[in-house]
């Protein structure tokens, strides 16, 4: 029997005892008492909702239901093809089977969402198709897409530039999809529900938030192990191409941005969305253990609560702090 010794080192580790990563399977576990289901989510009060837009609010809707349709199949796709072949730990390997999952459930939630905001067979197949025909949304697709073409062809980790790679497909996948692009694209849903509009994609929202920051914190847990084994990988031209990477990311984020608001909405526009990523950007490098590089304060207060789970909005159908208790019960915010 082989012993791994790197969490990055090729194979496919089996020995689940002794654990060598146990704190990846606690992760495991703690997702798994978040579980939703598509069908809880009531989007009926939105159909409502989206008849009473202005012109400039459904266009805004339009464009971002169209960048939902296709982000969480590309996730997916690379948490397969790169991220389980590569993370060599069957407890984490476990954790990213449950992300898979969700990334699923997500997918299938805007799936549904598609089907109840745009009844026009032609308009969803527009916005199925976007990621090819929006420019907006085809150049953060692109953007992916990249970072998901540098690693493609490598089959196993052997040299320091390949972990390098991978590193930075990793580090892509949970800075800036997971925790930029999806960032801002909550940013929308909350906006519109501050105002007292589509509470049933807020509600989904909520748990899709939930999800992703999770799929990002266990990402980062992966980098921090990775520093821990492997330091020499940390060097300045990492944090250097980390950083080009985030501002990319965030320039992209705002071209979608200047094609969502256009002129500007009441509370929302590019202004203030650069202004929120940027702030956003600086909480990724700044997690990853690199220097914050914008400075930006977040202008959106309607985010601010978001970060805390176990706060439950009011206007909630059902509290989002709500989990399937692993023991049976049912944990419900006493708070609430
Ligand atoms: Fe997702
Ligand atoms: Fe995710």
């Amino acid at each position: 029997m082989t012993t791994t010794q790197n969490l990055l080192d090729p194979g496919f580790e089996l020995t689940l005892r002794p654990m060598r990563y146990p704190d990846f399977y606690e992760r495991y576990r703690d997702a798994i008492k978040n579980t939703w289901t598509v069908e809880e989510v009531d989007l009926h009060s939105d159909v409502a909702d989206l008849a009473k837009l202005s012109p400039a609010e459904q266009h805004l809707i339009g464009r971002l239901v169209a960048f939902f349709a296709t982000g969480d199949s590309i996730v997916a796709n690379n948490l397969v093809l790169t991220l389980y072949k590569h993370i060599n730990s069957p407890e984490a390997r476990l954790y990213l089977s449950r992300q898979l999952f969700e990334e699923a459930v997500h997918v299938q939630f805007y799936l549904t969402l598609l089907d109840t905001y745009l009844p026009d067979p032609e308009d969803r197949a527009a916005a199925f198709a976007a990621v090819e025909n929006i420019p907006s949304i085809r150049e953060k697709a692109g953007f992916c897409f990249k970072w998901i073409n540098e690693v493609e062809k490598l089959e196993r980790l052997e040299s320091q530039a390949d972990r390098r790679r991978f590193l930075l497909n990793l580090i892509c996948f949970a800075a800036c999809i997971e925790g930029l692009f999806f960032y801002g694209a909550f940013a929308y849903v909350y906006w519109f529900r501050s105002r007292g509009l589509l509470h049933g994609l807020a509600t989904g929202t909520n748990w899709v938030f939930r999800d992703e920051t999770m799929h990002m914190s266990f990402a980062f847990d992966v980098v921090d192990t990775v520093r821990k084994e492997e330091p020499e990988l940390f060097d300045d031209r990492l944090q250097q191409e980390v950083t080009d990477m985030l501002r990319e990311a965030v320039e992209a984020e705002l071209q979608f941005a200047r094609d969502l608001c256009g002129d500007g909405l009441p509370g929302m526009n590019t202004e203030s969305m650069r202004q929120y990523l940027e702030c956003v950007a600086d909480q990724r490098l700044t997690r990853l253990g690199f220097a914050p590089v914008y400075g930006s304060e977040n202008p959106f207060s309607f985010m601010e609560l978001q970060g805390v789970q176990e706060l439950t909005n009011f206007f909630e159908r059902r509290p989002s702090a709500y989990q399937v208790a692993v023991e049976g019960t049912v944990d419900l915010d006493e708070d609430f």
